[in-house]
């Protein structure tokens, strides 16, 4: 039976607005550390700098370095090694890792904290095999790390959702599941607005870099001929979580995904199902570790 929808769009936009505005603004550590890490001649001693004034983030980027989400042969104790042995940007995406976190933590009154949760499975999920995926496709090693935040912060506009108009967004979802189709597409038909545009939008409040903005506002319909690597990525991590179920995500409906992303990326789907048999085992680690 079809749902009978009683929105009003523009309460609704109202709600979204309010939310992306109460969204609160990376922390002035994370903030700098993004800032720097974005400048061509920026030194690691000024990172190092930035960071120390942190010391709870300090210890969340130690933590997260020596989980199994880096397998490094030995523990490193000190920031300062830290630097020198992943690279500045490593570390400016541990950081807004960290930050990451700390928001799908972040309970709202009238927002769905099981959605939250579930949310930020799907997000880690979709992270872990991106940052996989990376590696595969011959991303150099100092750029790995930012696809591992691209996949966390991909769905960032659903958490404006399940926070901002919770009970709107459950019934579209709930219809999008009975229709079999992606969710994305009764968002811009009911809200007139998608999560991909709200989390573009919340990117750039965070000055989040252009390849990251891009990645956000294309994941679930990428134009093949101009895409990035990272979107490529992205869109087909996200492809997969959403096929395996992976925490609170779209239907993948009858969609598949075009036979010109493998041969761009140059890896093949049996190597991302490998990937994906993995993932339960890798996911609950870095959950562990992460909160
Ligand atoms: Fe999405
Ligand atoms: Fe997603």
């Amino acid at each position: 039976m079809p749902v009978e929808y009683q929105f009003s769009t523009s309460e609704i936009q109202k709600k979204i607005e309010k939310g992306i505005n109460e969204m609160p603004a990376m922390s002035p550590a994370v903030t700098k550390i993004i800032e720097l890490a974005n400048k061509s001649d920026a030194l690691p001693r000024d990172l190092l700098s930035v960071i120390k004034l942190d010391p709870v983030m300090t210890g969340k980027i130690l933590k997260l370095i020596n989980s199994v989400l880096f397998a490094l042969p030995q523990k490193v104790n000190i920031i300062d090694q830290a630097i020198i042995l992943l690279g500045m940007n490593t570390i400016k995406n541990l950081a807004l890792t960290t930050a990451v976190s700390g928001m799908f933590q972040r309970k709202k009154s009238g927002g769905s904290t099981q959605k939250m949760d579930e949310l930020w499975h799907h997000s880690l999920g979709c992270a872990i095999a991106a940052k996989a995926m990376a590696k595969l496709a011959g991303v150099p090693r100092s750029q790995v790390e930012e696809y591992f935040t691209a996949g966390l912060l991909h769905d960032i506009g659903k958490l404006i959702l399940v926070q901002s108009v919770a009970e709107d967004y459950e019934i579209i979802v709930k219809d999008a599941n009975m229709r079999g189709m992606q969710a994305v597409l009764l968002e811009e038909e009911c809200f007139d607005i998608s999560h991909e545009i709200i989390g573009h939008t919340l990117g750039e409040k965070w000055n989040l870099k252009q390849d990251l903005l891009e990645t956000i506002r294309h994941h679930h319909n990428p134009n093949i001929d101009q895409i990035s690597t990272m979107t490529m990525i992205i869109y087909a991590s996200n492809y997969y979580c959403m096929k395996h179920k992976i925490g609170f995500c779209d239907n993948v409906g009858n969609t598949t995904i075009d036979d010109k992303i493998w041969g761009l990326l140059k890896i093949n789907e049996e190597q991302v199902i490998d990937i994906f048999d993995d993932l339960p085992i890798k996911l609950a680690e870095a959950k562990q570790m992460i909160n």
